[in-house]
């Protein structure tokens, strides 16, 4: 007799393990597949987010910036340090430990909750008495039964055509974070998330990194006076190079490093030799060896499950979450919508709201935004306004060595409700939950403005944003 639960997830990343505790946590048999193996042949929950994703790019970040602190912004404070030396191969070593406590961590969780961690490759295999069959390789081989399925394989690195990544020379986000040496030159293709995450850390300890995009614009999706700020901030007083408009042509890999081929944005032809290079052009939705055929799924073109905005794909009681559905690619959407999938498996009114997912770069400084951008509403034809507040004006920033930066505030002009909260400094990620908060109430931004914020805080920087949509900011 195969084992059978009331809820088998396949994957278990931020969308799927969450899926699967909050399952269990509703009175489900649960049970979690998850092939993951680390480099040691461990196996592993967390997926790309813990593993080679969020949490080892936070750990080398803060290294990274623990050591441009030292070196760069100590002696503002009166403190004088000697010689300033780093060890990669500790830094590393440091990241992989951060790692390992997190996905311990899952795992610890999973014995709480009693969910099954079955390990190995999970692939649908048709429908079964009860619900759906589920062939879990892996050393011990067997076909599981589940009456629901919430799918969360996750998504794999978007590779260029005929340029192999090895991880070592070329590199997708797995061997960026886990570099043995400083490269002199980094090449990176991509001017996204990952590509300005990781190609900051390794400025930050000394190489000369150079950036190639194909849009012509940087950082379309934020907030214009954003992106126009920190693209200043990363060329002009950072040096990181960024190339817009390039068009990516042969990439040849030689013993000692890299040359890649491009035209710039005038159409002349250009070459980087770099000794490393990071390919971070998007990511793909896991769907290849899925099974989904044999209960009548099918992915769209570009990889897809389709869904409807509760996650149901269009077989009964299968569920799909995480980067494998539309939407953006976000560990923490796929986390809401795995909750909301086991939710509504229990009746009850699961529901995400797309609206208020906030988004966040990690930079130095941050970038982070919830809601649209001022360049959307003018498309959109919404009458809005605008407030601007500076953290060179905030005591607390100001003291903190952090001035870089502004949250901007975009309200409906007519009911004052908050429309779009964008963030840069260096602890955007953290002042976004403010305004996402906000938004999830439909609060108008003079709520938030006439709410008293700690002082001194950094907080009181959305508080002033908030006053000058009514041209109401008092320090500035
Ligand atoms: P991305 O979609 O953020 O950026 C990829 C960039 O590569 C785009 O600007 C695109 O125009 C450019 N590009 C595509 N093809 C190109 C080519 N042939 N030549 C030059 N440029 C090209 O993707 P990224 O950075 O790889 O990240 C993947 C996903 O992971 C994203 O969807 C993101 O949401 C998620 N992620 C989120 C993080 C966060 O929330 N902080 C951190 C890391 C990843």
């Amino acid at each position: 007799m195969s084992k059978h639960f009331d809820v088998a997830v396949i994957g278990a990343g931020p969308a799927g393990y969450v899926a699967a505790i909050r399952a269990a946590q509703l009175g489900f048999s649960v049970a979690c597949v998850e092939q993951w193996k680390t480099p040691k042949g461990d196996a592993a929950l967390g997926g790309t987010c813990l593993n080679v994703g969020c949490i080892p790019s936070k750990a080398l970040l803060e290294s990274s910036e623990n050591y441009e602190k030292v070196t760069e912004k100590f002696a503002d404070h009166g403190i004088t340090v000697g010689k300033v030396e780093f060890d990669v191969a500790k830094m590393i070593a440091r990241k992989e430990s951060v790692v390992t406590k997190n996905t311990k961590g899952i795992e610890f969780l999973f014995r709480k909750n009693k969910v099954t961690w079955l390990k190995g490759h999970g692939k649908l295999a048709g429908k079964s008495e009860g619900g759906y069959a589920i062939d879990v390789s892996g050393d011990a081989g067997e076909t599981v039964t589940a009456k629901h399925v919430i799918i969360a394989t996750g998504s794999k690195a978007r590779h260029l055509p005929d340029v192999p990544v090895d991880n070592k020379v070329i590199c997708d986000n797995e061997g960026a974070l886990s570099l043995s040496a400083v490269p002199k030159k980094l090449g990176v293709i991509g001017a996204g998330v990952i590509g300005l995450e990781l190609g900051s850390v390794w400025r930050r300890l000394g190489a000369d990194v150079t950036v190639l995009e194909a849009l012509p614009s940087f950082l379309a999706a934020c907030d214009e006076a954003v992106a126009k700020e920190a693209w200043k901030i990363f060329t002009k007083e950072q040096g990181l190079k960024i190339n817009l408009s390039v068009k990516i042509g042969d990439i040849v890999q030689a013993k000692n490093g890299v040359t890649v081929f491009y035209t710039d944005a005038e159409g002349k032809a250009q070459r980087l030799e770099c000794d490393k290079l990071i390919v971070s052009i998007g990511r793909i939705p896991n769907t290849d060896n899925l099974g989904l055929d044999s209960v009548g799924l099918k992915a769209d073109e570009r990889g897809f499950i389709p869904v409807d905005g509760h996650c149901r794909t269009s077989v009964a009681n299968i569920f799909a979450v995480g980067d494998v559905v539309r939407g953006p690619m976000l560990a923490h959407k796929g986390e809401e919508e795995g909750v909301m999938a086991a939710e509504l498996i229990a009746g009850q009114a699961g529901h995400v709201n797309y609206d208020t997912i906030p988004w966040v770069i990690y930079t130095s400084p941050e970038i982070a935004w919830v809601g649209k951008t001022e360049q959307q509403l003018k498309k959109d034809g919404v009458a809005y306004k605008v407030g601007s507040f500076p953290f060179s004006a905030n005591g607390r920033a100001l003291s903190q060595g952090e001035p870089q930066g502004f949250v901007k505030v975009l309200a409906d002009e007519r009911t004052d409700r908050i429309l779009g909260v964008h963030v840069l400094h260096a602890h955007a990620s953290e002042q976004i939950a403010e305004a996402v908060l906000a938004m999830e109430f439909m609060a108008a931004s003079e709520d938030v403005g006439r709410t008293c914020h700690a002082h001194p805080s950094l907080s009181e920087v959305m508080k002033e944003a908030m006053l000058g949509t009514d041209k109401r900011s008092i320090h500035i």
